[in-house]
Parts: structure tokens; sequence; C-alpha cells
């Protein structure tokens, strides 16, 4: 019999020496002993190694493949009784076996390669289920966590831990060792016992209730989910102290929630996945009242915008007004008004329009764009200036609401509106004030937009600028 002795139950480099020199003093599988120094119930077999430790030069050659010793390094860390003899088989076998670890039908090998699943099973789980709880030292704050791993595997494992809580410091504590992350360095320790570790802290609570109210009653599986969470992992978890009352409430709870009402439908969603005819007349309606062409807009899928958009907002005014405003698209508020410049730019216009001396209630004001456009920014949409495919994708709603108000003059307010109302990009500063003919006999004027005039940052510009504005509303009532 040969034996040797161990340092530690995951000393791999110790095995690796001993089942080296073993190997080359053709020490047979059944004649090779290891055990770990201090190991329980190892004292009285191995009262005197016949090998002492091994130094590595006293070590001769021996070529193993990179495959075997990966697969070592993992099954090392089992907590098998017999794994270093397991290994030492394999690699005695290895000698005239070269090909030996392709065969994953073999038994010893099929026998490593599940011990090192089970292996990296532990450590995933480790990753899942440590739980640390807030403590404070003369350092500061530190997080502790007390696990007991299935294997081995707290030093294959911290590096994780290193890696995810880089800024803080934690100490994982196991009965098989413990691993210190200080901010700088990561080591090891001892094994450690569970009343070393903080039983609860003052966030545990909140925890728990967020687990609680995330927890589905009805889809709960119990088998599945201790095949993800194993029991013997429950008691250091706190949430899994609410598993067996959740679990005994489930049925109760589920049938609570099948027999309640159902709740309303997501307005967004079922808008976007109803039925075309639900949706309103198809998007080419040709309409014969504004009424029409109202609904048309709201079941309009011609360019992408109606998606985030709460409503299409169409113009407004008498059927037959003389003169028609043109906005570039609905804000915010008109969005969710439904309505045509009823926000900030809307309370410029109708300044500017009083002060030129129109009633608003005489004019026909609607937009290029019947769609919001925007961008969420936290809790804000931020206006997006359409682009030319949405404004002539839009072009279908303005012509019609043109061919059934039939306006002498039509006053676009900016760029894009001058590409709704002209079917080209004009050059708004060149052509601003001058009436340019309009298919139809009608005379297109250009102007500003009044949200221009809000963002002017100095006063007297915006003073200068918004007289220009209100003289070419009074163009444009000249004109009628
Ligand atoms: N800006 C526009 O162009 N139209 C509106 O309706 C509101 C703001």
């Amino acid at each position: 019999m040969a034996s040797a002795w161990l340092d530690d139950e995951t000393d791999f480099d110790g095995w690796r020496q001993a089942a080296r020199r073993f190997r080359l003093e053709g020490v047979t599988p059944a004649e090779a002993r290891f055990a770990v120094r201090g190991a329980a119930g190892q004292g009285s077999l191995f009262d005197t190694p016949t090998a002492p430790p091994v130094e590595a030069s006293q070590v001769g050659e021996l070529r193993v493949p990179k495959d075997f010793v990966d697969l070592a390094r993992e099954v090392i860390l089992h907590r098998s009784q017999d794994r270093f003899d397991l290994l030492y088989r394999l690699l005695w076998r290895l000698g005239d076996e070269p090909d030996l670890m392709k065969v994953a039908s073999d038994i010893d090998v099929c026998e490593a390669m599940e011990r090192a699943k089970n292996v990296s099973r532990a450590s995933h789980k480790m990753k899942a289920f440590v739980r640390f709880r807030r403590m404070e030292d003369e350092a500061g704050e530190a997080w502790v966590a007390w696990f007991e791993p299935a294997h081995r595997v707290v030093e294959k494992t911290a590096p994780f831990f290193q890696r995810r809580y880089t800024n803080l410091r934690w100490s994982i504590l196991t009965p098989d060792g413990c691993a210190f992350w200080d901010g700088e360095a990561l080591t090891y320790g001892p094994p450690a016992t569970r009343d070393m570790a903080p039983a609860e802290d003052e966030i545990e609570e909140f925890w728990k209730t967020y687990y609680a109210s995330t927890f589905n009653p009805a889809r709960l599986k119990m088998k599945t989910m201790q095949g993800e969470m194993a029991k013997r992992y429950w008691k250091n978890l706190p949430e899994a102290a609410l598993i067996p009352e959740l679990a005994a409430r489930s049925a109760v709870r589920t049938e609570a929630m099948v027999s309640a009402p159902a709740p309303e439908p997501n307005a967004r969603l079922a808008k976007a996945t109803a039925p075309i005819h639900e949706r309103g007349p198809a998007d080419g309606l040709v309409a014969s009242s504004l009424a029409e062409l109202e609904k048309g807009v709201q079941g309009c899928r011609r360019c992408p915008l109606w998606r985030d958009a709460t409503q299409g907002v169409c113009g407004e005014g008498p059927r037959q007004a003389a003169l028609m405003v043109v906005g570039e698209q609905p804000g915010d508020q008109e969005d969710l008004a439904g309505r045509p410049f009823v926000g900030p730019a809307g309370q410029v216009f109708n300044a500017a329009l009083e002060e030129a001396g129109i009633d608003r209630a005489d004019v026909y004001v609607t937009n290029a764009v019947k769609h919001f456009k925007h961008e969420p920014r936290g809790k804000r949409r931020l206006h997006k200036t359409p682009n030319a495919g949405e404004v002539t994708a839009c072009r279908w709603w303005l012509d019609q609401e043109r061919g059934l108000v039939k306006p002498r003059v039509v006053l676009a307010l900016g760029a894009t509106a001058g590409l709704g109302v002209l079917g080209r990009k004009p050059a708004v500063t060149k052509e601003r004030g001058e009436p340019l003919a309009l298919e139809g006999g009608a005379a297109a004027l250009l102007t500003v937009h009044p949200s221009y005039l809000l963002r002017l940052p100095d006063a007297e510009a915006k003073a200068r600028e918004r007289e220009l504005f209100v003289r070419d509303l009074m163009r444009a009532k000249a004109l009628l």
C-alpha cells in the first residue's frame, strides 16, 4: 500500500504531485491511498503515511491530456470521499489508453464527468443563493454571507463575487472555508460557523416583501422550483421562509385570480393588434365629411407615428373657413386633448391671432402631421420633428381637409407645415409673406412656427419676430 497526505480537501497540487509519483513508481490504483491531513475518520488508516509530501523537483516527467487535468481540478472539489481514487484510476489507465478521456461511455470517465457537473452546479447555485447581510465594523460598511455549498466551491466561485461586488467589502463564510474581499485583494480563510455571520439585517424585511409580491401563485410548480432551488439551500435563504405559506395559499389565490373579472385590456396593445376593420376606416379612405376624415385619421397606419401617439389630432374650425392655418404636428398637450394648438405654442398663436384681428373661431386650424412624434425622456415626452416621409404620408389627410374646407388662403407655420402644404421643402425666410399659388386656386403663405418665438432667448429678438409673425397673419387676412 502506498499512501500520500494532502494538505486539505481541495489540495489539487498535492494530489497531482503524489499521483504522478505513484504513477511513475508503478503504484497501482488498488495500492494507492490519498488522505487529507487532519480530516475526520482518516487518522487510523494513515497514521504513518508511506509517502511523505513530495517536492515538485522529485517528480519525473508524465504527460497527461489537458482535458484530464481540467476535469481533475473540478472533481477534486466534489465532496465524495473516493474522488482522489477515481482520479488516480483515470490517470493510471491513461497510460495504456491515451484517448480514454474521449470515451464518454467509460464508467470512470462518466463518473468523473458527472461529479464535475455536480461541482459546476454547486458553483452556479452559490452565485444564485448567497445572501449578504449588511453590518458595520471599524472600517465602515461590510457585507457578510453565510453559505453552505453542496461541494467545495468557495475558491472557485469567489472571483465571481469579486467581479460583481468590486466596490463593496464582503465576506462569504462557509463550513469549508471563507472568502474575503476588502476592495483590493481576495483572500481565503479557515472554515467558519453559522453564528459568525449576522442572522439578518434591516433590509431583510424589504427583500421578503418584494419576494412575496413577485410570487405568482398561478405559476407555482413546486417540483420545478425545488429543482432550481433545492431544499438544502432554503435554510440560508431569507425568502425561503415564506415559501411554505405562499405555496399553501397558492391554490386559493389562483382560484381568486381565475374568478376575478378580466382587467381592462391595455389600450395601446389593443390598438396595435386590432384587426384593421376595427381600427377605423382603411388608411386609403377618401372622406366625404370632416367627421369621416376624423375616423380615417384614427385608423391611419400610413406611417408608424400612430403607435406611440394617444390619438390622431385632426383639424378644427368651421367647415367653410376661408383661412386655414397649418402647423407642424400635435404636441404633448394636443396629443392628450385631441385638439390642435392648445398647448404653449397654441397660446402664442392665439395671442398673435388676436393682435392681427383674427377670430380663431373663424379659422380652420390643423397640422401637417396628425400624430405626435416624440421620444420618452424619463416621464416627459420630447417633441421630435417628423421626417419628410411622415409628412408626405400625412398629406393624404391634409389634402383632403383642404378639399373639404376649400379655404381661400392656407397659412403654413414653419418648414414642416410648408412641406405638407406645398409638397416640397420651402425656404421659409426667403419665401415668407409672398402668396404662392396652390392647385385649386387657393393661395399659400409661409411664416414661422409660433414655437420658434417661444424658443428665442433674447427678449428684443422675440418682440421683433413676434411683430413679423403678426404681420404675416394680417397679410393672410388681407388676402381673404
Ligand atoms: N405645434 C404644432 O405645430 N401644432 C400643434 O397643434 C401644437 C403645437
